[in-house]
């Protein structure tokens, strides 16, 4: 062999060490980030007793024995069954049990009927998390960079769908724990009642500008934040928290669900016919609002922001307080200098908590930010946005495509995550999207203006 050939084969070897050393190492973070996202599903459900695991309280609630079973059968259908030669389902009628709502997957069973399913047990269910997790670890362990190439992808957005549920999960135990009169706690609190002085809601302006709207391809992102685009955004104010529990009962003791003017038809139409005179899960006792919280049931905190109130709601109180919300492309152009911090999931405080407290962890925000508080974390925020396709999108192709498009229509859109929402799940181009009458989630409200 001539220098010249000795030198090549040196760096072809050289080339395909670092190349199994990188994907070795990509292996490794993907799979670590893959098993602290499983645990954590874990995390959340510890306390909770096997009969807590199966009841469905509404249609929009799923048991959280659903939960665990529909984002393993994501992972098994979108990769096992597509890129682990030889695999075969172990129980073959989960594919039927546990698609959501993928159309190209095949069958499904009703939605609003899965609380009626008892088997598989919870132990059963749990067993096949853990069967499908060793599968993935078999897969990646073997795994060539070209294959990885395209199981990556769908891998995390495997992750990222499971953390959707996590948070789905919390909401939904919340749902179910408020029906009985036994008030369930779904975790201690971890800090005592904070009641404090808040300072006054300021509106902050923005001047007219052209901005660069969704999300610029560093890092994952759904497919529903693109393609970035500009936007012309009017001039505009924003306010510097969102509406607290105190504002908003100044709100109901105007009168405000009573009085037609402040309020879209069709939720002129849903407050009548749902009855509904304060936000989901307030009770009036002795004259005093109470609430039930995952930490139990408690009497309203006047200083946290509101939640549990719908769009509809929301968009009445902001007619009350002679504002109004905001749009997306306002808020994400407020929220563009923010720093991405807040009451998240992993505070494991479920619960908004006073702007004062959130404001004290935060020390270090850049001055010129300094006057919008709790933009993540805390209550997802209303938009006055429909929730529908930014200009050139495109549904991608297969079953996957049907993640997002579909339901891009007569919803609205939400921003900046929630207490239940991961930290590292949320982005400053995330757009979550509800019907305008749904409340279980943890929605909130930060008002808007115009010049
Ligand atoms: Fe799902």
């Amino acid at each position: 062999m001539s220098l010249a050939s000795t030198e090549a084969a040196t760096e072809i070897i050289a080339a395909k060490r670092s190349d199994s050393y990188s994907s070795t190492t990509r292996v490794e973070r993907l799979l670590a980030r893959f098993h602290q996202i499983r645990n954590f599903t874990n995390v959340l459900c510890l306390g909770l007793e096997p009969e807590d695991y199966v009841v469905q309280s509404m249609p929009d609630v799923s048991p959280t024995k659903w939960h665990l079973a529909h984002t393993t059968w994501f992972f098994e259908t979108f990769i096992l069954k597509k890129f682990l030669p030889g695999y075969r389902a172990e129980v073959p009628e989960y594919a039927y049990l546990f698609n959501s709502y993928y159309n190209a997957a095949g069958d499904m069973h009703r939605r609003d009927l899965r609380g009626l399913i008892s088997r598989p047990t919870v132990k059963e269910a749990q067993r096949y998390r853990a069967s499908i997790d060793s599968h993935i670890d078999a897969l990646l362990s073997d795994i060539d960079e070209k294959l990885l190439d395209q199981v990556e992808p769908i891998l995390v957005l495997g992750i990222h769908h499971e953390q959707q549920h996590q948070e789905l999960l919390t909401t939904d135990i919340k749902h179910v724990f408020a029906q009985n009169p036994l008030y369930p706690v779904f975790r201690k609190p971890k800090i005592s009642a904070e009641s404090s002085a808040i300072p006054p809601q300021r509106f902050i302006e923005f001047e007219q500008a052209t901005v660069a709207i969704g999300h610029d391809g560093r890092g994952f992102a759904y497919d529903n934040e693109g393609p970035r685009h500009q936007a012309l955004v009017p001039a505009f104010s924003i306010a510097s928290r969102p509406v607290t529990n105190g504002e908003y009962i100044a709100f109901i003791e105007d009168n405000g669900y009573t009085r037609s003017e402040f309020w879209l038809s069709l939720g002129w139409m849903t407050v009548n016919e749902q009855r509904w005179q304060a936000p989901l899960y307030w009770t009036k006792r002795d004259g005093a609002w109470w609430n039930f919280t995952l930490s139990g049931f408690r009497p309203v905190n006047k200083s946290e922001p509101v939640t549990h109130v719908s769009y509809f709601e929301a968009d009445a109180y902001a007619n009350w307080a002679r504002v109004r919300l905001p749009t997306e492309f306002e808020w994400e152009r407020a929220a563009s200098e923010c720093p991405m911090e807040g009451n998240f999931v992993e505070g494991e405080i479920f619960h908004p908590r006073p702007v004062a407290v959130a404001s004290s962890v935060s020390a270090d925000r850049p001055a010129q930010n300094q006057h919008l508080d709790q933009i993540f974390g805390d209550v997802w925020e209303w938009t006055r946005s429909a929730y529908s396709p930014y200009p050139g999108y495109r549904v991608a192709p297969g079953a996957l495509g049907e993640y997002n498009g579909k339901f891009m229509c007569n919803q609205y859109v939400l921003r900046g995550g929630s207490c239940a929402t991961s930290r590292s799940h949320i982005r400053r181009t995330y757009r979550n999207f509800f019907q305008p009458e749904k409340r279980w989630q943890f929605t909130g409200i930060r008002l808007a203006r115009d010049p």
